[in-house]
């Protein structure tokens, strides 16, 4: 049978294009998102055979473990898991919040999905990978350029968010290491994903983008296919011996 893949917020920006580029790979795809639709409309559309959709709160504990329990009785051990969803939160007027007047709530439900969320489901797949090892483990999460710069135009509770993840990555591949399995990072940079026109409020110029585009040494926005490309290298066997990284995919935006 074929490699199963768990995707996480896979039901339409980045996530969705992992998810088909994954599929197109030969693997099965677990399309997970918040909420079953989009995913199942995914899913059904993929190449290939084995793929399923589910819904998942990645920031609730509960909802992770029961996705991996469901997931796996159903299909068998994942192989792969793609951390990918994440939150940006705005102001209502659809500016960056600033220290000054960001709220607890906000902070909480940022670091909520976009790091307790990883840390759930790292943790209930490595748990399950103790007891059942696969070969060719592999974990990728997801950072952004956004917390390597200090931030575009990303919250500082996104950008905090997104510097744990480069950290946590490294621990991971140290822990996961003895069970082969490989544990790194994507960071994005400015990617053409509905992510960046919620970052973008309405106020600000039509030619926003472009001037944005043209700060890329590359001379282009990302697209999602690009993260995909990304992603599909590090799950593949050609990435066995990468682990602990975290791959810029910015069009040079920043070089480290
Ligand atoms: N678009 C960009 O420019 C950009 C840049 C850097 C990093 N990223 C990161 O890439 C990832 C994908 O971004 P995108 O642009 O496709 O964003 P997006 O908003 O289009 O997609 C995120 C997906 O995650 C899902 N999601 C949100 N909260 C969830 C939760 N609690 N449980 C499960 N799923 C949840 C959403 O429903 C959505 O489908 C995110 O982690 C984001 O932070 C994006």
């Amino acid at each position: 049978m074929t490699k199963l893949a768990l995707v996480t917020g896979a039901g339409r920006g980045i996530g969705a294009a992992i998810a088909r580029k994954l599929a197109a790979d030969g693997w099965r795809v677990a399309v997970a998102d918040l909420t079953r639709e989009p995913a199942a409309e995914l899913a059904g559309a993929l190449p290939g055979n084995g793929h399923s959709s589910w819904a998942v709160d990645v920031s609730s504990e509960a909802s992770v473990d029961d996705l991996f329990s469901t997931v796996e009785a159903e299909h068998g051990p994942v192989t792969a898991l793609v951390c990918n969803a994440g939150i940006l939160l705005m102001a209502a007027d659809g500016e960056r919040p600033t220290i000054f007047d960001m709220t607890l709530d906000d902070w909480e439900r940022t670091h909520a999905v976009n790091t307790r969320g990883v840390f759930l489901c790292i943790r209930a797949y490595a748990r399950r990978r103790r007891e059942t090892p696969v070969a060719d483990g592999r974990v990728t999460t997801t950072s952004s350029v956004a917390a390597e710069l200090g931030g575009y135009r990303g919250s500082a509770s996104y950008i905090s968010s997104k510097s744990a993840i480069l950290g946590f990555t490294k621990a991971m591949a140290r822990e996961l290491a003895p069970l082969k399995i490989t544990v790194n990072c994507v960071a994005p940079g400015v990617i053409d994903a509905p992510m960046l026109a919620a970052a973008t409020p309405g106020s600000a110029p039509a030619d926003t983008l472009d001037l944005l585009a043209k700060a890329v040494p590359l001379g282009r926005l990302g697209q999602p296919d690009d993260i995909a490309g990304a992603v599909s290298f590090l799950l593949s066997e050609q990435a066995s011996y990468i682990t602990g990284a975290t791959i810029d995919v910015n069009g040079g935006y920043r070089m480290a």
